[in-house]
């Protein structure tokens, strides 16, 4: 496995590839892998020769760089490095701050997928997916890959994503990848590592709450209100801070009603110190 961590060497081992006639998938990441990580480097490798990861924690889709969320954010490059290198991974890119952003990040030209950026997450993370699609148009450009996946667990993220690449004209396939979870359910995060032994325990409570929610969806509930109001309630009694909890039409999250087939319940909580998301897709018939 090479590490590269320039531009100009990422793009002439990627030539160097297309020449061959390999094809090129890309993992964007911001390290602290973990399993569901290295899910996306296994389907990377099902579908193209070559598989490029970028680990990159991405300054621009923080909300407050100094201090706070990004100088907190868990970074473990030499772990990193070890399981990619295990995985099957050709190529890992770790460019510094300064090669992805070298006029800072403040006044640069930045991706805007309007809509569906300013809800949900978005709504409380204000200009936290102008920062994902930036940097992820940035890295399309670099990498140049005719495959990109990335995982179903960052529901608005892949959506966002998927529209980006498609009103830009990337001739990129996205690939999602179902979420990985632990034994109880949670789903796999960085950010899990914030919860303390007591709060660990409690934490799958949230993918246990979507769970109800499906299953009374599939048993007929058409009132999505009820539900999300007795999810939120349930998650609270937990001791969790919910910041919503809803049912949303699987193509655009906009709000969904009794008519959609195509629905994901959608969730974000907070539990201590930890900002949990978590989703699950249902049909309805
Ligand atoms: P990060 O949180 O490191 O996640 C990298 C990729 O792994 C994302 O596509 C995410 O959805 C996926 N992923 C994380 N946990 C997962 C799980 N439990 N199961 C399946 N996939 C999972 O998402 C980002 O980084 C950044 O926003 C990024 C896209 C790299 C842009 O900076």
């Amino acid at each position: 496995m090479q590490t590269i961590t320039t531009i100009a060497d990422l793009r002439r081992q990627v030539a160097a590839w297309r020449r061959a006639g390999e094809r090129i998938a890309l993992v964007p990441t911001m390290g602290n892998l973990h399993a569901g990580h290295l899910q996306l480097v296994e389907e990377a490798r099902r579908r193209a020769e070559r598989v490029v990861v970028s680990v990159f924690v991405n300054p621009m889709q923080f909300s407050d760089t100094a201090g706070g969320d990004f100088e907190r954010y868990p970074r473990s490059a030499e772990a990193d490095r070890e399981k990619l290198a295990a995985s099957g991974t050709d190529l890992v890119f770790f460019p510094s701050q300064d090669e992805m952003y070298p006029a800072g990040f403040e006044n640069v030209t930045r991706v805007e997928v309007p809509g569906i950026s300013g809800i949900l997450c978005g709504a409380f993370r204000p200009g936290h997916f102008v920062g994902v699609a930036t940097v992820v148009a940035k890295l399309f450009n670099m990498a140049q890959p005719e495959v990109a996946v990335f995982g179903e667990k960052d529901y608005q993220q892949l959506l966002v994503i998927r529209r980006l690449s498609e009103e830009l004209c990337f001739p990129i396939e996205i690939v999602g990848v179902p979420t990985v979870r632990e034994a109880d359910g949670l789903a796999m995060s960085s950010r899990n590592q914030y919860l303390d032994t007591e709060q660990r325990q409690r934490a799958a409570a949230l993918y246990q709450a979507l769970r109800a929610a499906k299953e009374r969806l599939a048993s007929g509930e058409t009132d999505m209100a009820v539900i999300e109001v007795a999810a939120a309630a349930s998650l609270e009694a937990a001791g969790f801070r919910v910041e919503y909890f809803t049912v949303r039409r699987a193509h655009d999250l906009q709000p969904a009603t009794a008519d959609d087939a195509e629905l994901v319940i959608l969730a974000a909580a907070w539990l201590g110190e930890a900002r949990l998301i978590d989703n699950l897709r249902l049909r309805r018939d």
